[in-house]
């Protein structure tokens, strides 16, 4: 599977890095006191914002990209066109495996994935290409994965 993303307008890719920095501001991390902002850019243009909740009995934990992945296919919106995480550390940050297994669910293999390290603003003034941005996707980051399609092939029994 090929590692190259598509291209997301550049309002497009501002709007839903912002809402990934706004996301995080929800976040309920009482435990961990590590901050997660997550926001998918939908294929009308609409931005779902997520936030990780986590929970006193500590496996009940929700991860930033699966809110935001929840919220949008409860409503009934299952296109989408970009995924921005971010988190308070400055680099990128990558999903954890189980959301790596729920984006590759719901996302096209080369859906750009863009994970943003929380000092992209300093870095985009200071004249970093792209800010810091790393650029990936879910083909990329499951490789060899299992989705929905291999429960379509024949079987033998
Ligand atoms: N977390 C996320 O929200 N996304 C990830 O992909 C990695 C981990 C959250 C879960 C937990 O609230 C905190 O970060 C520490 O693991």
């Amino acid at each position: 599977m090929s590692a190259s993303t598509w291209t997301v307008q550049p309002d497009d890719r501002e709007r839903v890095i912002k809402a990934a920095f706004e996301a995080k501001e929800f976040a309920y991390c009482r435990y961990s006191k590590f901050r997660v902002g997550a926001a998918l850019l939908t294929t009308t243009g609409q931005v779902i914002k997520g936030a990780n909740i986590e929970n006193a009995s500590y496996g009940g934990t929700i991860c930033a990209e699966r809110t935001a992945l929840v919220k949008a296919v409860s409503e009934g919106v299952r296109s989408f066109t970009a995924l921005a995480v971010v988190t308070d550390v400055a680099s990128a940050i990558s999903p954890c495996g189980m959301c790596r297994q729920v984006i590759r669910e719901f996302c096209a293999q080369n859906m750009p994935i863009l994970l943003v390290p929380a000092d992209y603003e300093k870095r985009l003034a200071g004249g970093e290409p792209d800010g810091g941005i790393k650029e990936t996707s879910i083909g990329e980051l499951l490789p060899d994965s299992f989705g929905p399609e291999d429960l379509e092939l024949p079987r033998d029994h």
